[in-house]
């Protein structure tokens, strides 16, 4: 198979850095990032960059075949809390991309596609704590239920034609060179902005709030990984559990106090506490583990340390300008 990939979403959180992890590995010209907007991560990396709607089948295909593309990476979604302000758009959204690109695998055009699903699969019934690979599923979300369907969709898909389709539930992702958009985890990215520019953080959950996260370098990894997986090593075609550290507000803000000593934290829980509430804590990731070799690399303090570093050094020249 030819080894050309496109990314859809790549202006996204997780689709800039994936995008160009995959052109430091295949090349740039064989990896084709596109989005409905530029991407701000991408501009300075040369390579193809094509304006897509991932809800617009024949648009994708035009570009699957005009760069002979065998892989598709789906990473447009529209996330929990935005879901939860649009819940028909988030349907919609989530579930044409996922089927166009499912039915592009169906028609031969791609060979093997990656679509992530979340911890909003779980939902308030689920066990809290290193919630299993197979357990209760009842989202409370307009976002869950994509994910959950979306799943299942995989599988059908891989079941009835035989699809290569590849996913994971992604936790929260930390990030510090693209900024998530209407997450519920949005606030351990927030936070590391707010502790460099001003110093001060007020927090839209509460302090005590427990949730799965994951640094973005881990991330990245994970997903390369299982696309690069053999075949046979791929025993889940819904998603698989994937898991790394978890930490609470409280526990985040008290590693930056480590680098920023005057750091300050307020708590302000909106709309989204009910939504952290209802999921998991800690996440058993044991089959991924086993089937594909995952591990993580990073924990909470070697995270912290390397994003303060990063956004420091970013601050820095602008300083100098001053
Ligand atoms: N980070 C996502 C969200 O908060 C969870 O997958 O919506």
């Amino acid at each position: 198979m030819s080894d050309t990939i496109l990314i859809l979403g790549a202006s996204g959180q997780i689709g800039g850095e994936l995008t160009l992890k995959l052109r430091s590995i295949y090349g740039k010209e064989n990896v084709i990032a596109s989005d409905i907007r530029e991407s701000e991560i991408l501009q300075n990396s040369e390579g193809p960059f094509e304006i897509v709607d991932a809800t617009d089948k024949e648009a994708i295909l035009k570009v699957v075949q005009k760069h002979r593309v065998s892989q598709v990476y789906l990473l447009a979604a529209m996330l929990s809390a935005t879901g939860e302000k649009y819940p028909r758009k988030a349907w919609d959204l989530n579930m044409t991309s996922l089927l166009a690109v499912l039915d592009l695998a169906k028609e031969n055009h791609v060979e093997r596609v990656f679509w992530p699903s979340s911890i909003a699969v779980f939902g308030p019934t689920t066990p809290k704590e290193n919630t299993p690979q197979r357990t209760i599923i009842e989202p409370s979300t307009v976002y869950g239920i994509s994910k959950i369907s979306g799943e299942f969709w995989c599988n059908y898909y891989h079941e009835k034609y035989g699809v290569d389709v590849r996913s994971i539930r992604y936790p929260g992702i930390i990030s510090w060179k693209t900024k998530p958009g209407g997450g519920t985890t949005d606030y351990a990215v927030d936070i590391f902005f707010k502790a460099i520019e001003e110093g001060s953080y007020e927090c839209f959950l509460k302090e005590d709030t427990r949730l799965p996260m994951m640094y973005m370098e881990d991330a990245v990894k994970a997903t390369i990984q299982i696309m690069e997986a053999d075949k046979n090593s791929i025993t889940t075609r819904t998603s698989y559990n994937l898991s790394a550290i978890d930490f609470t507000p409280k526990e985040l803000a008290e590693e930056i106090q480590k680098h920023i000593p005057e750091f300050a934290i307020t708590y302000k829980p909106d709309f989204r506490q009910e939504i952290a509430d209802s999921w998991p804590q800690t996440i058993d990731d044991s089959q991924a583990r086993a089937d594909w070799d995952w591990s993580h690399q990073y924990d909470i303090s070697s995270m912290t340390k390397d994003i303060i570093r990063n956004l420091q050094a970013q601050k820095r020249p602008e300083m100098e300008l001053l």
